[in-house]
């Protein structure tokens, strides 16, 4: 038997994961009248068939029609996605993984094409393909967004879900509100990191309020932008420490776990030329606060699994391409890491 981190139980929040790895959250694009379909439901099923996966994170649904990312996007804006919610959590729960709900609000990057609403953002920066100019949001309405937020994440709570992941990264609402290039804002949702983390904090506190202590909250963090490997060097952009200060303040509020990913501009590291490419900054996350951190980003083998969890580099370790091309990726990796 094998004494490796990779499967060892870990608690996050008020639960404990069978072992550390992660379906991280993957859009399927394929909701019908934005609801979960049978051939979705399938897929989830056999993706955490078997055991292997620890934490399984659902694809991001939308807490609001107006932050609807892309058509085939699921809700949970409403009560009428309860039912769709208790089937796949009851599939996750049959298959022996704890899991959670990736919510979101794409902001900016939303289109009336899709939402039929006017499109709205931290900053009045266009990120759409589209070429929208975003309204920012008001003060009042970053109140009723962060309701939105809380009464998503009372509806997977209803549905059986350990707990939610905030959807901060690869440019969507919260991942603008980080970062420089999309957030211009003036007010105390602007400016320095704290400012630009302050709806996080307030969403992950009124989270806790709606569902209580031992609901599972988690953040995917855009953590960096990386622009100088990306379209334009010479802008600026949330700095790496910016991103390590982000996640502090999210800890702070109430968050149980940092899930690191890519931020403005997308889930890549544009330009970086190896495997595991948010690493350096999961470290640096893992190193700052006391809650367990993921990580994602071109980890496909086991020897990578076991080297960042042995370096302390992240507390759990995730694979979206792999696993959406292989459903056994997470089975293949425990059988070489007993065998190892
Ligand atoms: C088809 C597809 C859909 C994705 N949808 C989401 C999503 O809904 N939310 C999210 O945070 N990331 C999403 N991602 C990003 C992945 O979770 C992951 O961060 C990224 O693919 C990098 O990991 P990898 O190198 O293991 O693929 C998606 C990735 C893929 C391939």
């Amino acid at each position: 038997m094998s004494d490796s981190i990779l499967l060892s139980p870990l608690q996050i929040g008020s639960i404990t994961v069978n072992n550390r790895l992660v379906m991280p959250p993957m859009a399927t694009f394929k909701g019908e009248d934005d609801r979960f379909t049978e051939e979705v439901l399938q897929y989830y099923k056999e993706k955490t068939d078997g055991g292997a996966i620890g934490l399984a994170i659902v694809e991001h649904c939308y807490v609001s029609p107006e932050g609807k990312a892309h058509p085939g996007q699921i809700s949970i804006s409403e009560d009428g996605a309860i039912p769709g919610l208790k089937t796949l959590a009851d599939i996750f729960h049959k298959n022996g993984s704890k899991a959670l709900v990736q919510i979101s609000h794409a902001g900016a990057k939303s289109s009336p094409k899709f939402t039929e609403f006017p499109v709205k953002g931290a900053g009045n920066i266009v990120l759409n393909r589209d070429g929208d100019v975003p309204e920012p949001f008001t003060k009042e309405e970053l109140k009723t967004l962060a309701e939105r937020f809380a009464a998503a994440a009372l509806r997977a709570q209803k549905a059986g879900f350990e707990g939610i992941e905030l959807h901060s990264a690869h440019g969507y609402l919260l991942s603008q509100f980080l970062s420089p290039l999309a957030n211009n804002r003036n007010d105390e949702y602007g400016g320095t990191i704290e400012n630009r983390a302050r709806l996080h904090t307030e969403i992950i506190k009124a989270i806790r309020e709606s569902c209580g202590k031992d609901f599972v909250i988690a953040v995917r963090l855009g953590a960096a932008d990386y622009v100088k490997d990306g379209p334009d060097p010479a802008a600026g952009g949330l700095t790496p420490e910016e991103g390590v200060r982000a996640a502090v303040l999210c800890e702070e509020a109430g968050a149980d776990l940092i899930d690191v990913s890519g931020g403005l501009y997308g889930t890549e590291r544009k330009g970086y030329p190896g495997t595991a490419m948010f690493t350096d900054i999961s470290h640096k996350i893992k190193e700052a606060v006391t809650i367990p951190v993921a990580v994602v980003g071109r980890i496909t083998t086991a020897s990578q699994c076991n080297a960042i969890l042995n370096d302390g580099d992240a507390d759990l370790v995730g694979a979206a391409a792999a696993l959406l091309k292989d459903s056994d990726w997470a089975k293949n990796i425990i059988r070489e890491t007993l065998n190892s």
